[in-house]
């Protein structure tokens, strides 16, 4: 016969196991009790944290916990955040800690996940390895095409489209007239121009379709911070109770519509490989082409060496997921920034830089030439400045400790951290050390010219708007350049000042997109010189 004893003995101790994994080692026990909580109850529980990602606070949230605790805090029972350069993000990405699966919860394009998102080293470096040369400084600069990809994107559309919008008495508003171009460009490059984007010259701007690519972003956290209930959801046919229809239609039709203009690209390509190739170098589609030579390449190895089978229907969709995300990592970050640049140079407060700046371009000869643009000293630290404070990915960038990590600097460093944590850094903070930046919050382009040789070291090392390690920014050469080449392009030739900039603050999460205020951002008055 059973005795009632043992039902509760084992209870009891069921109840004991579960009070140790929950409460005593998390608060006690681990290595990461060591690391000051940036909330009470963090050693337990990760809703706290949780509740200020799904608002999109989280940014600011973490960068005032930094600000009480020091460089290292612990967000969550099994989550931290750093906040210096060494024993920070010199060990963390530049160490090359793998990115775990937050990325590919959500940047998995076409189910399947381009370079970004890839989990692991070894894939990821052989497929950035097939970029290097197409993004690299110097072949942008020397590109033939991208020179007359520059010329009839800004001289030709953008300043048409800006002379007649001034013409009428309306502002303009400019974040939807920065979307527009950069996504025109970074599609140019990627497709080849008569297959890019025209978005500029559309007199709405092509806003309907920014509005719906900007709203799928809160949405996100869903997939990304919760995957179990999402997939649990999904399966059961109930996912659009966290996740309405209209964001999931959207990014089908993103998807369609990228897949679309690889097509066209293949189609530029077969006919090159039979010896007919675009009659204008700027037509060639870069980004596309370097990635089917290089993967076709691979394949015909893998054929050689394991007789594999990569149906051509993956092929495709491996491109067209690569593709998606070079084009709209391409454009929305780039217009956020220049957004925010915009609008510090139309403030009434910082204007002097407006006059700085056209005096700067009135050198320049009217050929657009990439090398003369980079070189301006002024332009270049009013854009360093901008993406110091205004950095378009100011969040954070998770990844995972492999085993017996240190982490932290001198009387905060924190050793023996265990393999499998989250750890994460966010240029916010980084951009808003004093000791580094005095007077952080203050938009000071000097500082990136005036300051002490040994000061300027220390403020490259602390810089972080592109990332850093094997997984920066791939593309922020092209950001530069086109950035630099449009705000040459404007400021060279229009006036601009402040009409409504109530919706200039960032939001605060993974991407920093200006809030906004009743679907209004940024209205500039625009004169023509
Ligand atoms: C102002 C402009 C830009 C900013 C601030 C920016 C910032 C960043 C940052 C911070 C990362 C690392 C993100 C992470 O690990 O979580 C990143 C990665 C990336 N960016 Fe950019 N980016 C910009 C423009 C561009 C452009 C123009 C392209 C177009 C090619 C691009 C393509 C990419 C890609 C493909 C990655 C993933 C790289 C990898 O995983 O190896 N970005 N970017
Ligand atoms: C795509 O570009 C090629 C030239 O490279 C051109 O012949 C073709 O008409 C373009 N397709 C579309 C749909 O514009
Ligand atoms: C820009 O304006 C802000 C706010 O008024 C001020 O703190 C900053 O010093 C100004 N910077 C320049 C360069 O005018």
């Amino acid at each position: 016969m059973l005795t009632p004893a043992i039902p509760t003995i084992t209870l009891a101790l069921l109840l004991g196991i579960v009070v140790y994994r929950l409460v005593f080692y998390p608060i006690l026990l681990s290595p990461l009790a060591k690391i000051p909580s940036a909330h009470w109850t963090a050693p337990f529980s990760r809703l706290w944290i949780l509740y200020y990602r799904s608002r999109q606070q989280e940014t600011p949230t973490v960068h005032n916990a930094h600000a009480r605790l020091g460089p290292i805090v612990r967000l969550a029972p099994n989550e931290i955040s750093v906040n210096c350069v060494d024993g920070g993000i010199r060990t963390i990405y530049a160490g090359g800690y793998e990115k775990g699966d937050w990325y590919i919860n959500v940047f998995n394009n076409y189910g399947i996940p381009p370079m970004f998102s890839m989990p692991e080293h070894g894939p990821h470096s052989r497929r950035r390895r097939m970029f290097s040369n197409i993004y690299a400084k110097s072949t942008l600069q020397n590109s033939a095409a991208l020179t007359t990809i520059t010329k009839t994107l800004l001289k030709d559309r953008l300043v048409q489209r800006m002379r007649e919008m001034s013409r009428s008495d309306k502002p303009i508003e400019f974040y939807y007239l920065f979307t527009a171009i950069t996504l025109d460009f970074v599609s140019a490059y990627v497709f080849g121009l008569a297959n890019a984007s025209r978005c500029i010259e559309k007199p709405d701007l092509d806003r309907a379709f920014f509005e719906d690519y900007k709203m799928r972003q809160p949405y996100q956290f869903w997939p990304q911070e919760m995957p179990i209930l999402t997939a649990l959801l999904e399966r059961t046919g109930l996912k659009w109770l966290i996740v309405p229809h209209k964001v999931s239609s959207t990014n089908n039709g993103i998807e369609a519509w990228i897949l679309q203009l690889c097509d066209q690209a293949e189609i530029v390509m077969r006919e090159a490989d039979g010896g007919k190739e675009p009659a204008k170098p700027e037509d060639w589609p870069t980004v596309y082409a370097q990635l089917r030579n290089a993967l076709s390449r691979d394949l015909l190895k893998q054929d050689l060496e394991l007789g594999a089978d990569a149906s051509v229907q993956t092929q495709r969709m491996t491109k067209a997921s690569e593709m998606l995300d070079h084009t709209l990592a391409g454009f929305d970050t780039s217009s956020i920034l220049l957004t925010f640049f915009a609008w510090r140079l139309s403030r009434p407060e910082n204007a002097t830089w407006q006059e700085k700046l056209r005096k700067e371009f009135a050198g320049l000869t009217d050929e657009f030439d990439a090398k003369a643009v980079d070189a301006l000293p002024m332009l270049h630290a009013a854009l360093m400045e901008t993406l110091r404070l205004h950095a378009s990915i100011p969040g954070n960038q998770p990844r995972i400790t492999p085993a017996a990590a240190t982490l932290g600097v001198s009387d905060h460093a924190v050793s023996g951290i265990p393999a499998g944590v989250r750890v994460q850094s966010q240029a916010w903070s980084l951009h808003r050390n004093p000791q580094v930046f005095p007077d952080p919050e203050a938009w000071r382009p000097e500082r990136w010219l005036e300051s002490s040789e040994t000061q300027m070291r220390e403020m490259n090392r602390w810089f972080w708007a592109f990332g850093s390690g094997g997984r920066m920014c791939v593309g922020s050469n092209l950001a530069m350049y086109d950035m630099k080449a449009i705000i040459v392009a404007i400021w060279s030739r229009f006036e601009t000042e402040v009409v409504f900039d109530e919706g200039m603050t960032h939001k605060g999460g993974y991407v920093a997109e200006p809030a906004g205020k009743d679907g209004r951002v940024l209205e500039l008055r625009v004169t023509e010189l």
